[in-house]
């Protein structure tokens, strides 16, 4: 008769102890942590057979919805909060730059590169807004040549890459800063939106009584040579959902005011004639290496 022992606790040990061969230390590290989480996490649970074979079922349609216009891992990721933790673990105390977040699965690589005070809308979106500031390093100096990625949502609550009667580029362009660390362009007031709730996911938000919705932001990604990239969002202060952002993506560094201007103030934006808003933003970058964010696919 076999001495093999199948209690629980020997099933965990004997995962565990097969991740001993594996010469990469890292890999080894990796692998056994999620084999004890993960074991500990059925075990707690007291996780039904049935429970599992839901689980493989989210699994198998998570998958199965995911291709190169779709990533519903990401969304995974970020309503179960990994993707800020992993963030947060990247950056464990604010050094003085801008603070990181979410990338989120809307970002396309290769926006224009617009000129300064440009208008990143490509059709009617909303509120005109005029966005404005600096690119600084740690001691206040100003960054030229940096790079500013935005991306947003219109007021119909879609990125240009879910709303297929938009223009590809509508909503999102680079920026490059001037000698004086300066940029500006002309965008629209961003309004919350809720998250693709069709899949897997949204179930998920649906059965635990969650909702789908993120506060006003804009997107932007900001790079120079010699310093640390930041992702990041800019919230707008006065927006829903603040406290209550489905991906946990709030940073209070991050809010910022868009201040309401009448239609006949004289420095409105060239072709603006109606209210408008402008937002007034400083970025500040630290030290390290410029990154362009990895395209993990995106979701329309
Ligand atoms: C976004 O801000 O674009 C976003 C972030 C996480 C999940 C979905 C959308
Ligand atoms: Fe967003």
């Amino acid at each position: 008769m076999s001495s093999r022992r199948t209690a629980p606790a020997d099933i965990t040990a004997a995962v565990i102890a097969s991740f001993e061969r594996s010469e990469d230390e890292r890999l080894r590290t990796l692998a056994q942590s999620l084999a004890r989480h993960l074991h500990a996490f059925a075990t707690e649970v007291g996780l039904t057979q049935g429970e599992w074979e839901e689980g493989i079922r989210i699994l198998t349609e998570t998958g199965d919805i995911t291709d190169d216009r779709r990533q519903e891992f990401i969304l995974w990721s970020d309503t179960l909060g990994v993707s800020m933790l992993v963030d947060a673990l990247a950056h464990p105390a604010p050094n003085g730059a801008t603070e990181s977040t979410v990338l989120g699965p809307f970002y396309v690589p290769g926006s224009p590169l617009r000129e300064h005070g440009a208008d990143i809308s490509e059709q009617e979106a909303g509120t005109p807004a005029w966005v404005h500031g600096r690119v600084l390093d740690l001691d206040g100096n100003p960054i030229a040549g940096a790079e500013l990625d935005v991306w947003q949502n219109g007021d119909n609550q879609l990125y240009a890459v879910q709303d297929a009667e938009a223009p590809d580029d509508h909503l999102r362009g680079r920026f490059m800063t001037d000698a004086e660390g300066r940029f500006a362009f002309r965008a629209v007031r961003p309004v919350p939106y809720p998250i693709p709730d069709d899949g897997p996911v949204g179930r998920m938000l649906n059965a635990t009584d969650r909702h789908p919705w993120r506060p006003a932001h804009i997107h932007v990604v900001v790079r120079a040579e010699g310093f640390a990239s930041v992702t990041t969002h800019i919230f707008d202060a006065t927006s829903t959902y603040l406290d209550d952002d489905t991906v946990f993506a709030v940073k209070p560094s991050l809010l910022r005011e868009f201040v309401d201007r009448a239609a006949e103030d004289p420095e409105r934006p060239a072709g603006v004639e109606e209210p408008w808003v402008s937002l007034e933003l400083d970025l500040v970058l630290a030290p390290g290496e410029s990154e362009i964010p990895a395209d993990l696919g995106r979701t329309h």
